[in-house]
């Protein structure tokens, strides 16, 4: 997923600015040692993606599988990295509960195995 960013001249920095309100946080989980949500689950929000992806209408309407859509379902609002991992294997996370036949159709840089958590 990095490669397609890569070749499409996205930086490091596009993504991973660590803007202001970054550093405040991270002084927040000094200060209070509250770790319980580590810095690394809260450092890639939606707006890391949105700043330039910002017609998610038009990415809903472009996943319609019909059968299912991926950005649009019973889960609701989802992390973006929760599937689209840049510098790892992405993974179809609608995989780990159905065998919807678009998730067989990914290409082949996408895991659908589904995860199993114990
Ligand atoms: C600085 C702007 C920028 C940021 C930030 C960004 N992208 Fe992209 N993304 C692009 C461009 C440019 C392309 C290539 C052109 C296109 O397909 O739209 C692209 C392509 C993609 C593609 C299609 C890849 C393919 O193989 O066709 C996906 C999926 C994607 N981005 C997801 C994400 C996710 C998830 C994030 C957040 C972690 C993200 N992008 C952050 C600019 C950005
Ligand atoms: C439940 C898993 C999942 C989540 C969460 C998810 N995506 Fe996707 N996304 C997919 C799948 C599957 C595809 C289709 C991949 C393909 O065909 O290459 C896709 C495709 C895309 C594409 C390419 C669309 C195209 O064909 O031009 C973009 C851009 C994208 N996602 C952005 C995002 C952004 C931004 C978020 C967060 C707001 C997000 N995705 C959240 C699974 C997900
Ligand atoms: C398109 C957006 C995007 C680009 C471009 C990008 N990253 Fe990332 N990076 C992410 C996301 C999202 C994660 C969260 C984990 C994942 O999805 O693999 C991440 C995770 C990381 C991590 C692990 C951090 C942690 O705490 O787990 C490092 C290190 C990293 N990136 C370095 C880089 C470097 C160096 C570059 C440039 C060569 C780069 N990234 C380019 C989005 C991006
Ligand atoms: C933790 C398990 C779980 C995950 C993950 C999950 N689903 Fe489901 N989904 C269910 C259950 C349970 C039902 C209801 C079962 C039924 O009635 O067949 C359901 C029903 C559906 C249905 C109704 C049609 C059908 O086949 O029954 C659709 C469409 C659907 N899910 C799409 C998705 C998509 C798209 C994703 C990924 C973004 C996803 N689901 C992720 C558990 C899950």
């Amino acid at each position: 997923m990095s490669h397609a960013h890569a070749q499409a001249n996205v930086n490091c920095i596009d993504c991973h600015e660590n803007g202001i309100e970054d550093k405040i946080q991270e002084t927040v989980w000094y200060v209070t040692d509250d770790f319980d949500d580590p810095p690394y689950k809260r450092a890639f929000p939606n707006e890391m993606c949105t700043k330039c992806h910002s017609d998610i209408d038009a990415i809903v309407a472009k996943t319609d599988f019909g059968e299912a859509n991926p950005h649009n379902s019973h889960l609701g609002d989802l992390v973006c990295s929760d599937c689209h991992k840049m510098h790892n294997q992405s993974h179809a996370k609608c995989a780990d509960c159905h065998n919807f036949e678009f998730l067989q159709n990914l290409p082949a840089d996408w895991d659908k195995e589904a995860k199993k958590t114990k």
